[in-house]
């Protein structure tokens, strides 16, 4: 049986005050008996405040990045066990803003990847094609691609242990979203690629998920959640999408 998730990116947004806010909304109104396990990303700098707020209650908080290294002279990085202390149980790993913005490798990727996951976090692996790519018709190869570089480094029960995202870049902030048959068509591929191990992976869909299309996306047989990111910052429109996933 697959985990429901249901994830809101912050991504580089709100300050400490706007971060608690949202987060105590969010508290108010999530109980541990929903369908879905929740998890928030706000930026590094809030994790802690954030915490203060959601305390061990149901929501779990989940870091944006994390740095390949362990620990030493890495400066401006954060470590896995830095994440741990802080009380983070989940990361991102390869969101396409990092593979894109700051140019992140699928090495590099699969290297967090697998930090996290040896400290005990569970990481979530994003994956996804650029308009380009699905007009030339690679977006299968290109996603099975980011997640072979992964399994090459840790095996494919490890990543079947994790969670995967599929982000497709172009419905990214963009207010486009794949249809929930197009969404459905790159989830399947993925679960066949990882075979009989990833049966009970959980599998996110992101890219302008709302509350007015979320149902028909989670509504597909092997979509279990979604990865939301500009609609988690608002407190009711992020409980609405949540409160569509079934368990
Ligand atoms: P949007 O929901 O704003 O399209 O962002 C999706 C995302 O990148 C979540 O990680």
């Amino acid at each position: 049986m697959c985990k429901a998730l249901v994830a809101g990116n912050w991504k580089m947004h709100g300050t400490t005050g706007s971060a608690v806010s949202l987060a105590s909304q969010l508290n108010q109104d999530w109980a541990q008996n929903n369908a879905a396990e929740m998890i928030i990303f706000p930026p590094f700098v809030h994790i802690s405040a954030v915490r203060s707020v959601i305390g061990e209650g149901a929501i779990s908080i989940g870091a944006q990045n994390i740095s390949q290294y362990s620990d030493g002279a890495y400066t401006g990085e954060v470590s896995a066990e830095m994440l741990l202390d802080q009380g983070c149980k989940y990361v991102l790993v390869g969101h396409s803003e990092r593979r894109a913005v700051m140019g992140e490798s699928d090495q590099m990727v699969a290297k967090k990847f697998k930090v996290a996951q040896d400290s005990g976090l569970t990481p979530i692996l994003c994956v996804g094609e650029s308009l380009k790519q699905r007009q030339q018709g690679e977006t299968v190869a290109v996603v099975s691609a980011q997640i072979d570089a992964v399994i090459e480094l840790v095996g494919l029960s490890n990543v079947c242990r994790a969670v995967i995202a599929y982000e497709p870049v172009w419905a990214i902030g963009t207010g486009e979203t794949a249809s929930p048959q197009q969404a459905q068509q790159v989830h399947h591929a993925i679960r066949a690629q990882l075979g009989e191990a990833g049966r009970s992976t959980t599998l996110l869909y992101g890219g302008s998920v709302k509350a007015s299309n979320a149902a028909e996306l989670f509504a597909q047989p092997d979509i279990n959640g979604g990865l939301v990111g500009g609609a988690s910052l608002e407190a009711d429109e992020f409980l609405n999408i949540a409160k569509l996933i079934e368990a």
